[in-house]
Parts: C-alpha cells; structure tokens; sequence
C-alpha cells in the first residue's frame, strides 16, 4: 500500500485549514448579515453559535477526518464505513463527496470574477465615477460592466452570455487549482497556502487601514466611524427574531467551512497523534479574525462613509456581489490609487476563493486516489476535466448558480452536518469520540465540550434541519425555471452516479 501523504509543518496545516475557512463569505457574507441582522446584536448569536456549533464540529471533521486517514479513507463513505459498520453508512457519505464537487462548479467561477476583476482593476479597465455620483449612476457602469462581464443581460433566453475574457479566466482560474492540486497536499496545497494567506492577511490590513482613515470623504457629518457603529451598534430587539439565529448559526456553518467534507479530507492527512485540539481552535480563531474583525471593517464601513448611513442599509441589502463588483470598486474609484485599492481588494478575494476551491476539491481527488488507486496527477487532471465540463450549467444556464447554491451549499451542509455528528457521537460512540478528540491534544479541552457535543450541538443541529425545512420547501418546488429544473437534475444524477462509485469503490475493497 502506498504512503499516505502528509502535511510538512503545522503552520503549513493550519494555514491550508484557515485557507479552507477564510473565503468570500468572510469579507461579503458576514458584514451583508450583520448589517441585516441586528448590527452588533447579531454578535450575541453568532458567538454563542461559534461555541455551541462551529468548535464543536470543527473538532468532529478533523477527528473524523484523522481516524479515516488511519484506515487510508480520505473522504466521508469510507470514514463512516468504519465509525459505522453497517452497509448504508457509506452511502450517507456520497453528500461529503459529491457536495463539494457540485458546490465548486459555481465557486470557481465566481472566483474566477475575482482574478478578472483584479486584473482589470491593476490595468486600469474597471469604469470609473465622478465622486459624489449617486447609488443610481454607480449601478448603472458598474452594475452594467457585471453584466457584462457575465453575460447576465440576455432577456428571456435562458442562456447566459459572458465575455470571452470572464470564460478565459475561468479556464485560467481552473487550471492553476488542477496544477496546485496535482503537486500534492504539502507540495501544492501546503505550499500555496504559505504563500497565499499571509498574503491575504497582508492585503486585508492595508485596505482596512486605509478604510479607517478615511475620515468624512463626502458629507462633514458622516464619517467612517458612523460606518463601524452601524455594524456594532447593537440592535437588541433583533435578538427576539428567531430568523436572527438562524442566520447567525448559518453564518457559522458557511465562514467555518464545516458540514462539507472538506476538513475530513485535510485531517486525513494528519498523523494519528497529531493534536487537532489547539489546531482545530487556532483555525477557528484565524477564521474568527479575518471575519470580525478584518471583514466588518471594508466593505460596510467605506460604504457607509461614502453614501451615508440610508443608502448603505440598501447596498447591505442587495447582497454580497453587489457589495464586492458594485459598491466597492466604485468607493476605490473615487480614492487617489484607486486602482491600486481596487487590485488589492480583488486579489484579497481571489486568495480567498482559491484557497477554498483547493479544498472543495480535493476530496474527490482523494477519493479516486485511496479507493481506485489512480495516481493523484491523473486524479486531478481527471477531476479538472470533469469541472471544465459540468461548469458549464452554471456559466451558461441562467438560475442554475443559484439553485445548486440552494441545495448544496445549505440544505446538504446541514443535513450532512447532523449525520456526521450523529454517526461519530452517538454511533461510535460518546466516549469513543471524546478520546479522538483529545489524542494527541496540545491543549485540555474543556469537559463542558463533552456535553455540548453530546447533547447541545446535535439538538440545535435538529432544530436547525427542521427549521430550513419550514422556511423553504413550500416556495422551493414552485418555482419552476428550466434552468432550475437543469440544476436540480445534474445534482440528482451526479448524487446517484457518486453512489454508484462508491459500490463499486467498496466491491473491491471486500474481495481484496
Ligand atoms: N468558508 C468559505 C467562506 O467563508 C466557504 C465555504 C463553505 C467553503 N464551505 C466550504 C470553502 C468548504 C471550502 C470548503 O467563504
């Protein structure tokens, strides 16, 4: 049997971990939620979702993803073959394997804008308006120039028609993850994330500088400051709002990266006594800043400074691409170097999106490597050609983007989220599972996690699943778009063909 691959260096793992976590969500997702939600009373939530939900199935996937490692398992069917032996367990596992894949068919492209954006932004190709312009004119160039790009402007046709250049990019975007991926987890993805998240961290802090020091840019009475105690002055009857905490616990799930089966696959990689105590937190608390304190000081804040505190509200409300392809390059357009703020801005976000595609894609590459035995350069071409493919649906077919994002990227999280929690709590065992976690630890966890995990996080996750439910199904199967009805036919079909591999993954395995 071949070596398992490992990570070279802890800083290494946990920079490729926080690489996994830090993405779009922590600079266009949060600060959208906060603004929404309650403003610093949004917080409360979200911090006690971080203690009661995100730390608690951090430690779960990098304790499910080391004991599979074990075993030479790298994705969730064959770890939860073997927390759980009985013949359906991994098939539960095919949301871990397939999710990530369906979800990357949309996140590469978005990121992708982002190296586009940024490349236009350093050439000086993005639009420009006069400072003072209103919400209404920066809309329509920059609102218009997405388009665009994008190729959304194409009437009833329920074909999309991006440029030639956001399509180059794309491929460009594809290949260079297929070529860090084909170098391996610590020559490739290890590597990268050296290089890439120190660089993201570096970027996050000349923009948040140069955001705070931005005074009052157009109206003496408002300035930045209004812009942060609009983001943390707390709102406390939100509190009262039971769509706050879901929002809140929700945010949790998307910024931590967790109930995806991507912190399985990295954890395989560790050695059986390796810690994920202090690892698993220090990715967290990484997350945690690039989140709180790095993404609630850009975006919202420079919005708030430059049209005032009303018109802010309604940029916080029309969403995160709004946010990060209209509002803000056109904040930096009025600023001296602004296309220098707007590169930074762009690269900032390309890190994090390509750090997180490394890691939504390299559980298939996994799994073809352990339980087919094809060797990883073939993997990942193999997997890349499957991407280049598939990609398509989202490229090309309007309001298919958005329904895999629906599907895969909430209803799948929480569901797999539950099964693995209830697989490794309850099914392996409370006891068993609380040994995992602390082996090897470099820290002592406290014992209160051992009832939380037990009882606390498995309720909420419940009441989470229910609650999605309620909220959604009834509207979901009305809407009935081709094109939503082409997303939702590709993710059954792939679901199944994943399935079927996975037969015929663990056929094998038996007779062997
Ligand atoms: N955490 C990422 C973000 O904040 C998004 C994400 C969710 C993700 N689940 C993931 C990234 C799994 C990689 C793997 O944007």
């Amino acid at each position: 049997m071949n070596k398992r691959q490992r990570w070279a260096t802890r800083i290494g793992l946990i920079l490729a971990m926080a690489g996994n976590a830090v993405g779009l969500g922590n600079f266009l997702r949060f600060p959208v939620q906060a603004a929404k939600n309650g403003g610093g009373a949004f917080m409360i939530p979200y911090f006690i979702s971080l203690f009661l939900l995100g730390i608690p199935l951090m430690w779960v996937e990098w304790a499910i993803g080391r004991y599979g490692g074990k075993f030479g398992h790298g994705t969730s069917p064959g770890m939860f073959d073997k927390l759980w032996r009985n013949p359906l367990a991994k098939y539960l596992g095919v949301i871990g394997l397939a999710g990530p894949i369906a979800i990357v068919l949309y996140y590469t492209y978005i990121e992708s804008w982002t190296l586009g954006y940024a490349l236009y932004a350093l050439f000086g190709k993005l639009p420009t308006v006069a400072k003072g312009a209103s919400l209404q004119e920066i809309n329509n160039t920059f609102g218009s120039f997405l388009n665009n790009y994008a190729g959304f402007n194409s009437g009833s046709n329920i074909f999309l028609k991006p440029s030639v250049f956001a399509y180059l990019i794309f491929l460009i975007t594809l290949g260079l993850n297929v070529f860090i991926l084909a170098r391996g987890i610590s020559g490739g993805i290890e590597a990268f994330a050296k290089f890439a998240m120190p660089t993201l961290f570096l970027f996050a802090i000349i923009l948040v500088i140069r955001v705070l020091t931005l005074g009052s840019p157009v109206d003496p009475n408002v300035s930045v400051l209004d812009g942060l105690g609009f983001l943390w002055n707390p709102d406390f009857s939100s509190l009262l709002n039971p769509n706050v905490w879901l929002a809140a616990a929700g945010q949790m799930f998307f910024t931590l990266s967790v109930g995806m089966g991507a912190i399985l696959t990295y954890a395989s990689y560790l050695r059986e006594k390796d810690d994920i105590a202090l690892s698993g937190l220090s990715t967290a608390s990484l997350n945690e800043f690039a989140e709180v304190v790095l993404g609630g000081s850009i975006a919202i804040p420079a919005a708030v400074a430059f049209f005032g505190l009303a018109n802010a509200k309604n940029i916080a409300a029309s969403g995160a691409f709004s946010l990060a392809f209209v509002s803000v390059p056109a904040i930096f357009s009025f600023l001296p170097l602004g296309f220098l703020f707007g590169f930074l801005w762009f690269a900032l976000l390309f890190f994090a999106g390509i750090t997180s595609s490394l890691a939504l894609t390299q559980p298939a590459i996994a799994f073809l490597e352990d339980e087919f035995k094809i060797k990883r350069k073939h993997a990942a071409i193999g997997i890349g050609i499957f991407i280049f493919i598939f990609a398509h649906i989202s490229i090309f077919i309007k309001g298919a983007l958005d329904e895999l994002d629906f599907w895969v990227g909430t209803f799948f999280i929480t569901l797999f989220a539950l099964m693995e929690t209830i697989i490794f709590i309850w099914i392996f065992g409370p006891d068993n599972a609380w040994e995992e976690i602390n082996k090897g630890a470099d820290i002592k966890i406290p014992k209160i996690f051992y009832f939380i995990l037990k009882y606390v996080t498995p309720v909420i996750l419940i009441v989470i699943f229910t609650a999605w439910i309620f909220q959604n199904f009834g509207s979901v199967l009305k809407e009935a778009s081709p094109g939503k009805w082409i997303a939702r036919i590709f993710l059954i079909s792939f679901f199944v063909f994943t399935g079927i591999l996975v037969y015929f993954a663990f056929k094998k395995e038996k007779k062997t």
